[in-house]
């Protein structure tokens, strides 16, 4: 059985998706259960809680865990520092703990390119996802776990109507007809990757030998905020995103690098068509 946590959140529904519909075997937890999905394999438990943890494992034995929970953004952890740190730092380390006492096989757990950018814009949320990294790592070398960390650039997709991500942002802002917000000049660029390819990359991963601590998940294809509004605005025809330039929130990443244009190619354009449908069908 793979453990998904985080099952309830974007990455997590889209992932219990897949596995619901190519049969497999899986047990979700969450602090609350999904709005987006119905499924009967569910725990509502707080992964911080090393005894909740310890329990569940001990009944159920996963076979594998994809450890997707966590307070994910820059803002939202530097707003709430206590609660990222308990959520991101002390849940993933029960975590760890119980995969080892309970010899499972294989752990991969979310981790975010904000780590290597950690030193040129430290921040409080990469400062979480660095100190796991590093709980990988010895986890791995000194405990003999089969674990990995997985970091993802910016993911978007379905399921995300909760996530104030850039892209997730700019669809809501042209749906609701409000004012987006662009953080300083918007030249800065970011790499961005449609969830279904995180997906396919999880099940890879799950399948094969783990032969390094760090994989990453990202398109090797950067494009500025400005280039994406423009695409969507492209694709929307009728309606123009509403812009407003305002200073960016601290530990927010605006420094600007070179841009591939190459990346408003066809792929990057279709999956934008497929994350908006799927918000018009969502939201009326
Ligand atoms: N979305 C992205 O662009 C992105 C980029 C890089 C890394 N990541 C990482 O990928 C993972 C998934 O991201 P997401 O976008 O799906 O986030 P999300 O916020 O949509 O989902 C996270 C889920 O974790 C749950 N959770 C948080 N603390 C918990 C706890 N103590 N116990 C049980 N459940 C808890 C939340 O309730 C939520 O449903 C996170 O670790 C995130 O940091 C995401």
């Amino acid at each position: 059985m793979i453990l998904v946590t985080g099952s309830s959140g974007f990455i997590g529904s889209n992932f219990i998706k897949f596995l619901i519909e190519k049969n497999k075997s899986f047990h979700g937890i969450d602090l609350k259960p999904s709005k987006y999905l119905k499924f009967k394999n569910f725990s509502k438990i707080d992964l911080a809680s090393p005894k909740k943890v310890n329990n569940f494992f001990k009944k159920n034995k996963p076979s594998s865990v994809v450890h997707l929970a966590a307070i994910s953004g820059v803002n939202i952890c530097h707003q709430n520092q206590d609660i990222a740190f308990k959520n991101n730092i002390l849940a993933t380390y029960n975590i760890l703990k119980a995969s080892k006492k309970y010899n499972c096989q294989k752990v991969l757990i979310a981790s975010s390119f904000a780590v290597e950018k950690f030193s040129s814009n430290p921040n409080f949320y990469a400062s979480t996802k660095k100190i796991c990294e590093d709980m990988i790592k010895v986890y791995a070398k000194s405990y003999g776990l089969n674990v990995a960390a997985v970091r993802f650039s910016n993911v978007y997709g379905p399921y995300s109507i909760h996530k104030s991500s850039s892209i997730h942002q700019m669809i809501k802002c042209l749906i609701k007809k409000k004012t987006f917000e662009i953080h300083g000049t918007g030249k800065q660029v970011r790499d961005f990757i449609y969830v279904d390819e995180i997906i396919n990359k999880l099940n890879n991963l799950i399948r094969k030998k783990l032969s390094k601590l760090t994989y990453n998940f990202d398109t090797k294809k950067k494009i500025s905020i400005n280039s994406i509004i423009n695409i969507i605005n492209s694709i929307y025809k009728k309606k123009k995103l509403k812009t407003i330039h305002v200073k960016a929130p601290a530990g927010y990443d605006v420094s600007i690098s070179k841009e591939i244009k190459k990346n408003s190619s066809r792929n990057l354009i279709l999956n934008l068509i497929k994350t908006i449908n799927w918000y018009n069908s969502e939201i009326i």
